[in-house]
C-alpha cells in the first residue's frame, strides 16, 4: 500500500515539522491566495441559501482546520499511519479494538461496502421507506432486490414487517431516519437484532447520532460485541462540519471488518480527511457547541411553523420534515427560484419538504422565501 513506510511517531513528527514551517512561512500558503480568492466572481456556493444536503453551517472545528494546515507536508505521503492512528482512537472512542473500524471515503462508502459485499441476486436489500436512498441504488446495482417497507405512523422503521422478509442479505436502518429525522428506538431495535438470523447483516447507519437527544433513542454500537451481524456506519460529515472533506467509518466485529475491507480500495480515504477527523476527535466544543446552535436554530424554526400552523415531523437531527399540505415538487423549484435551496422529493412523503437546519440568518431567509411562494 504505502511504498515509502513511515512510522506513526514519525507521522506525529512530520506534523509537526509542517506546522513550524506554517509558523515561519504563513505567507508562502495563506496570503498569497487570499487576495485571488477575493477577486474571483462571487461563487454561486456564497448567493445561494443550500439547505438542501443536512450539511452542517458552522464547519469543521478550529482544531481540524489547524491539522489540515500542518498535514501539508505529509500529502505526499500514503495515508496508512494517519489512518491508523484514526483508527486506534476511534477504537478507544467506542470501546473496540482497531481491527473493529473500518475508515471510508465518507460513510457513504461504508454504505456502498456494506451493499457489495452482502447484497446480490439471492440476497436481498431491505430498508425503511422512505430513507437515505444510497445503499438502495448500490444494491439495485449490484443485483439485488430491494424491499422497500413503509415507516410506522410515527415514522419509525416497522422492524416486525422488516424482519419478515425472506432471503434478506442486509437490513438497513437509518437511525435517526434521512429524511424524516425520526428515530427507531433503542428497546425496539435491541429486540430486533437479537432476533434477526446472523446470516442476515443490519446495517444501523447512525450519520445524525451526535443530534438525537430523545431518551428512548441511543447508538447501537455497544451491542457490537454480541453480534457477528450488526455493523454502524458513522461519519465526519454532520456534527464534525467535514462534508466535503470525506471520512466516515464502521464498527463491527472483526470479521465483518475484514469482508467489508477486501471490497474496499486501497488507501481510498486521503490524508488531510484523517488529519481533520483525528484532531476533531480532540476538541471537546466541536460536539456540544454543534448540537446547541442546532437545536436552538431547530427551535426557532419550528416555532416559526407553528405560528403558520404547519406541521412537521419531530426532528432528532439537524434536518425538519414539514408537511406543506400540497405537492412539493412546484415549492421546491419555487424557492429555488429565489435562491433557496431545499430537500428532493421523497416520493414516499410527496407533500413534505426536507429542511436542513443552517444558520439563523439563513433560516430567516428561508421564512420570508416560504411566505413569498405560499402567498
Ligand atoms: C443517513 C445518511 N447516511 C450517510 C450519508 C453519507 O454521508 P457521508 O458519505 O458524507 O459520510 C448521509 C448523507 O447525507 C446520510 O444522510
Amino acid at each position: 500500500m504505502n511504498s515509502i513506510s513511515i512510522s506513526r511517531r514519525k507521522f506525529a513528527q512530520l506534523l509537526s515539522a509542517g506546522a513550524a514551517c506554517a509558523v515561519v512561512k504563513p505567507a508562502l500558503s495563506l496570503a498569497k491566495s487570499a487576495p485571488e480568492v477575493k477577486s474571483q466572481p462571487a461563487s454561486p456556493l456564497t448567493r445561494i441559501v443550500r439547505l438542501s444536503s443536512n450539511e452542517n453551517p458552522y464547519g469543521p472545528s478550529p482544531h481540524a482546520l489547524k491539522a489540515m494546515t500542518d498535514s501539508f507536508n505529509v500529502a505526499c505521503r500514503y495515508p496508512d499511519e494517519a489512518a491508523a492512528l484514526l483508527s486506534e482512537k476511534l477504537a478507544t472512542l467506542n470501546s473496540v479494538n482497531a481491527n473493529q473500524i473500518l475508515l471510508g471515503d465518507g460513510s457513504g462508502e461504508i454504505l456502498k461496502l456494506c451493499a457489495d459485499t452482502f447484497t446480490g441476486a439471492q440476497r436481498k436489500l431491505v430498508a425503511g421507506d422512505p430513507t437515505f436512498e444510497a445503499i438502495l441504488q448500490h444494491a439495485t446495482v449490484n443485483g439485488a432486490e430491494v424491499v422497500k417497507v413503509p415507516l410506522t405512523d410515527h415514522f419509525a422503521h416497522d422492524l416486525s414487517k422488516m424482519g419478515a422478509v425472506a432471503n434478506a442479505g442486509l437490513v438497513y436502518i437509518c437511525n435517526p431516519n434521512n429524511p424524516t429525522a425520526s428515530f427507531t428506538p433503542k428497546n425496539e431495535l435491541t429486540d430486533f437484532i437479537s432476533k434477526t438470523s446472523p446470516q442476515t447483516i443490519i446495517l444501523v447507519d447512525e450519520a445524525y447520532f451526535h443530534y438525537a437527544d430523545n431518551p428512548d433513542y441511543d447508538s447501537v454500537i455497544p451491542l457490537v460485541k454480541d453480534y457477528p451481524n450488526l455493523i454502524v456506519a458513522r461519519t465526519f460529515s454532520k456534527i464534525y462540519g467535514m462534508a466535503g472533506l470525506r471520512c466516515g467509518y464502521a464498527v463491527a466485529q472483526s470479521q465483518a471488518i475484514a469482508q467489508l475491507r477486501s471490497h474496499q480500495s486501497w488507501d481510498s480515504v486521503n490524508i488531510m480527511a484523517v488529519a481533520a477527523a483525528t484532531a476533531s476527535l480532540s476538541d471537546p466544543d466541536q460536539v456540544t457547541n454543534g448540537r446547541r446552535l442546532n437545536q436552538e436554530t431547530r427551535t426557532f424554526v419550528t416555532t416559526q411553523l407553528d405560528a403558520m400552523d404547519y406541521k412537521y415531523i419531530p426532528s432528532q437531527a439537524n434536518f425538519v420534515m414539514i408537511d406543506v399540505k400540497r405537492p412539493v415538487l412546484p415549492l421546491i423549484k419555487a424557492l429555488k427560484e429565489r435562491n433557496v435551496e431545499v430537500g428532493r422529493l421523497f416520493p414516499a412523503l410527496p407533500t413534505h419538504m426536507r429542511l436542513t437546519i443552517g444558520k439563523k440568518a439563513e433560516m430567516e431567509a428561508f421564512l420570508s422565501a416560504f411566505h413569498q411562494v405560499l402567498a
